[in-house]
């Protein structure tokens, strides 16, 4: 029996032979070599099953495979590399710190590389890998550079003795598992690999070491202080500011400040004997005041998102133009910040947030949440023999990221627990760099950190704390308070953004929140579309639980982003349509108007008549305007009126062009003219048919067959929706959980019994009770059919019966037509809208396809409703309602909805099936949150409405 060397894998010390952690920087000058491309590879069941003779000078690889480097081997080889897990907060093997499985595939890499003929023949270099998960031990030419854990952070080692020109062979055995796996144990998918780049940089003599920018800003004089600390002695440079002191020195000039809002960075440079490097500077002061964390003097309201790295084919190795596309879409959706849930980001992407502008709460690669399943028994952050493998995670991400003006907060790391190991990460940060807040969610008492910091806390509860109502330390109650994770968008919502938003908007203490989270990673599938946890055979995982992002996994927008960029616009427009004035504010922190361009526009009946520029002052932050619109055309009076008034980029921005929208309001002027029906006709009925206007009807049953030349199924009731994530609530949540109660309830199985066919001297009627098996709850529901001769309106009066004690999932009618594919309607759109979403939701002419309507969440569930619709047009039919209506259509059944796993379980039938609703339950989070608030339940309560059919040709 053999026992290889590798004890170090289950050590919990973070590895040896690395070089102290420094900035990150790419060089002006000094030569650097990529060895990202393509690596042999050869994957074993064991940390042991082969010997290291593979770093061996000579070795012949030439029968390995080859993988991709940055890459994750369980995404490549279409299956024989090993498989992804996802698991949400389970150790996906058991819990016996530092122990590991003895299954652990590792996977070994080779690299044969030349230096370029113009790599200088002096001087030191280093190799840097930027990321591999978990556990990774290191040859170059047959000598053992080390081995290290602490899967996002870089590693460096001095390798300049051993390089030659030409034949340099670099071994790299990376273990799955490790004792830094039980540090890593994020929601998100387990994906080993060289996943960042390996780069091998030139290190001159005289060449730049670590440094630490001092950039400050005294918002009072209006003067920045910059002081450049360098390991290596040199100047420092900024032409702009006609700065050229030596590293070490301070000097005080006139600037304009950075912010996420204005992010003015100087150019410079740091210049030593053997190296210049380019400097981006961001003159800003973060600090605690007066209970508020305040930048350049004012307090800051972040309007944010977590951002996990993902992409559906390459999991965590993203490419430049991917995080660029974050952050562009970011901007654009007017988000002004990020955590980096739950580690440090690729370095690119803060360089990303320096230029383009986003607060950042910078995270440590840390998480343990599987403990909590012991109750935190032997957590590793309370036990000391772990305290230097979290030190070093804090130093490397803080060394690495230090020079960035986008970062205000380090966060400790994310769901361990509490213990000393963190208060030690906490003093050394403070120590490290005083110029910086500490974040730390876990840590309700705050001792260890600057922030009071919750996940998912009620609206009821938040307005508690921002009332300062919430108890708790002293130290806690004198801080601010942020949510460094809500609204849970998983699957269709989140609902109830708005009503944050308020709040975070009306108490100072709360100092704004970050969705969860900003992507759904799902994993590019050939047969399932987008895969999520068990479509790998994995014996522990969570499900879709890791598509919960307000983007889907090909980065396309969800209605959850287009909601939340309503919600935190940075100007609010508001008024009353009918006196002619509106009320702007700007709610930006840094910004005045002067980027923007206003314009107002005036529709009757959804379409515009009229347009034009509205002139509006370039309000400083927190002013607001009262602004006269010219007098309402003239030729637009009768109608539904309103105004719209948009802000917009005035000129062509570094993330948007010009004309990219970014706030809008609508004011109503006169109302909506209900659509009216003489009861004229009369029904008249023959042995089969029933007809009424341009109607039939089944003579026994009194369904609807035809409207003029179109066939339809007939019109019944129907109160389900294939449940959302958010309906069926999370596992764990003891509040009620519709989702699950609808079921129990059987409202996805209801019956309907025909109680009577009458025929009257102007009318259809139609009545029936529509209930469960095996409850005495029911709906009693009467269609009344009535007709001018041309136009047939239908009357739904639903009156509960029972005790219900729960909401419905929808309520209104379910009918089918054999064809319909172009759909135009006057509404809500243009995308969808449910009762606690619908703040996007402009009212105007819109046009689409039944396919279009659709919204493609990860899970199928319920998606694609249009709020207040007047009226809409498919299939042949025009139907308008009284009052406005929820207009759904899918080619499929909400049962066939409900049933499907993938979207490609869905198919289409032979019918279009529209859903004209009355009314539609709230969204909520539930999924990890609240469910909907109570003004958003749909209540089984007595209700009556109509819609009015007529053939359009
Ligand atoms: C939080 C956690 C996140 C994620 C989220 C639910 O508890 O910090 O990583 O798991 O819940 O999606």
């Amino acid at each position: 029996m053999s026992f290889r060397n590798t004890t170090y894998v289950e050590d919990v010390s973070p590895g040896s032979g690395a070089l102290p952690p420094r900035a990150w920087y790419a060089s002006s000058d000094a030569k650097s070599l990529s060895l990202n491309g393509s690596w042999r590879f050869r994957l074993s069941p064991t940390a042991d099953a082969e010997d290291d003779s593979f770093a061996a000078e000579g070795y012949d690889a030439e029968d390995w495979a080859s993988v991709t480097v940055p890459g994750h081997w369980v995404l490549q080889g279409h299956g024989a590399f090993g498989a992804p897990i996802y698991t949400n907060h389970l150790y996906p093997f058991p819990v016996d710190p530092p122990y590991v499985p003895t299954d652990n595939p590792t996977g070994d890499h080779l690299r044969v590389f030349d230096l370029p003929e113009d790599w200088p023949g002096a001087g030191d270099a280093v190799l840097r890998f930027d990321g591999v998960e978990s556990c990774a031990r290191v040859w170059l030419n047959g000598t053992e550079l080390g081995e290290f854990k602490g899967s996002r952070l870089p590693h460096e080692f001095a390798v300049g003795r051993l390089l030659r020109p030409g034949g340099n062979v670099l071994a790299v055995r990376v273990h799955q598992w490790s004792a830094g796996s039980y540090l890593e144990d994020q929601d998100q998918w387990w994906l080993p690999g060289i996943f960042r780049d390996v780069t091998l940089l030139h290190r001159p003599a005289g060449a730049v070491g670590d440094f630490f920018v001092h950039a400050s800003y005294d918002h009072v004089t209006g003067e920045g202080t910059l002081r450049v600390e360098s390991e290596v002695e040199g100047r420092v440079t900024v032409p702009a500011l006609g700065i050229d002191v030596a590293t070490g020195e301070s000097v005080t000039v006139p600037v304009e400040p950075w912010s996420a809002e204005i992010p003015r960075l100087y150019d410079g440079e740091l210049a030593t004997l053997g190296e210049r490097v380019p400097l981006r500077i961001g003159f800003r002061t973060v600090l605690l005041e007066d209970g508020l964390i305040k930048v350049n003097g004012k307090a800051i309201l972040f309007k944010g998102v977590n951002r996990h790295e993902w992409h559906p084919e390459k999991g965590r190795a993203l490419g430049l133009a991917t995080m660029r596309e974050d952050v562009l879409l970011m901007k654009r959706h007017n988000l002004n910040a990020v955590r980096t849930s739950h580690y440090p980001p690729h370095p690119a992407f803060l360089d990303l947030c320096d230029e383009l502008g986003l607060w950042v709460i910078d995270e440590c690669d840390l998480e343990t949440h599987g403990f909590t399943e012991q109750d935190w028994r032997d957590n590793p952050v309370d036990d000391d023999r772990w305290t230097p493998a979290l030190l070093d995670r804090a130093a490397r991400m803080v060394e690495r990221d230090k020079n960035h003006p986008s970062v205000v907060f380090w966060s400790l790391g994310n769901e361990a627990g509490t213990g000393r190991g963190l208060t030690a990460m906490a003093e050394w940060i403070h120590g490290r760099d005083p110029d910086r807040l500490v974040h730390y969610e876990g840590d309700w008492d705050c001792r260890n950190t600057d922030v009071y910091s919750r996940m998912y806390a009620f609206h009821d509860e938040v307005e508690k704390i921002g009332r300062g109502l919430d108890g708790g330390t002293h130290k806690r109650r004198e801080l601010p308070f942020i949510q460094c994770e809500y609204a849970h968008a998983m699957g269709n919502g989140p609902g109830g953004l708005a009503d944050y938003q308020e709040l975070f908007e009306r108490y100072d203490r709360l100092q704004g929140g970050f969705v969860w989270e900003w992507i759904d990673h799902g994993i590019k599938h050939p047969d399932l579309g987008y895969a999520y946890g068990g479509d790998f055979g994995e014996e522990l995982h969570d499900g879709n639980f890791v598509c919960d992002g307000l983007i889907f996994p090909d980065r396309r927008p969800s209605p959850g982003l287009v909601e939340y960029k309503k919600v935190i616009e940075p100007v609010r427009i508001e008024g009353d349509g009918a006196d002619g004035t509106v009320r702007v504010v700007n709610k930006y922190d840094f910004a005045d108007l002067s980027a923007l361009a206003f314009e107002w526009s005036y529709q009757v009946d959804g379409e515009t008549v009229e347009a034009g520029a509205l002139s509006v002052p370039a309000l400083a932050p927190g002013e607001s305007a009262d602004v006269k619109l010219p007098e309402p055309p003239a030729h637009g009076r009768d109608g539904e009126a309103q105004w719209t008034v948009r802000a917009l980029l005035a000129a062509d921005t570094v993330w948007a062009s010009k004309d990219h929208e970014v706030a809008w309001a609508q004011l109503p002027v006169t109302e909506r003219i209900k659509p009216s029906v003489a009861a004229s006709d009369r029904p008249t009925a023959s042995e089969r048919l029933i007809c009424l206007g341009p109607a039939s009807f089944d003579a026994r049953t009194g369904a609807l067959k035809t409207i003029g030349g179109v066939e339809v199924t007939a019109p019944r009731l129907d109160v389900w929706r294939a449940p959302t994530d958010n309906d069926d609530g999370a596992e764990w949540q003891s509040d009620t959980r519709y989702g699950l109660l609808w079921r129990k309830f059987g409202l996805h199985r209801m019956h309907h019994r025909l109680d009577a066919v009458e025929l009257g001297e102007s009318a259809l009627t139609v009545r029936t009770r529509v209930a469960p098996a095996a409850w005495e709850i029911g709906l009693s529901t009467v269609y009344r059919w009535t007709s001018d001769g041309n136009r047939l309106k239908l009357t739904v009066s639903v009156t509960p019966e029972g005790d219900w004690t729960v909401p419905l999932p929808r309520l209104g009618i379910r009918f089918g037509l054999a064809e319909a594919d172009a759909v135009r309607w006057f509404g809500g759109g243009p995308g969808e809208a449910y009762p606690d979403s619908q703040s996007a939701s402009m009212l105007g002419r819109w046009h689409s396809t039944v396919d279009e309507l659709q919204t493609p969440y990860v899970r199928p569930q319920e998606n694609g409703a249009r709020a207040d619709v007047r009226w809409v047009e498919l299939g042949g039919l025009r139907i308008e309602g009284d009052p406005e209506f929820w207009f759904t259509a899918r080619r499929w059944t909400s049962e066939h909805l409900d049933a499907a796993r993938h979207l490609t379980d869905l198919t289409p039938g032979d019918r279009v099936w529209v859903n004209l609703d009355h009314g539609q339950h709230g969204i909520g989070s539930q999924s990890c949150g609240p469910g909907p608030l109570p003004q958003y339940l749909l209540r089984a309560e007595p209700a009556e409405f109509s819609f009015v059919f007529s053939e359009v040709r």
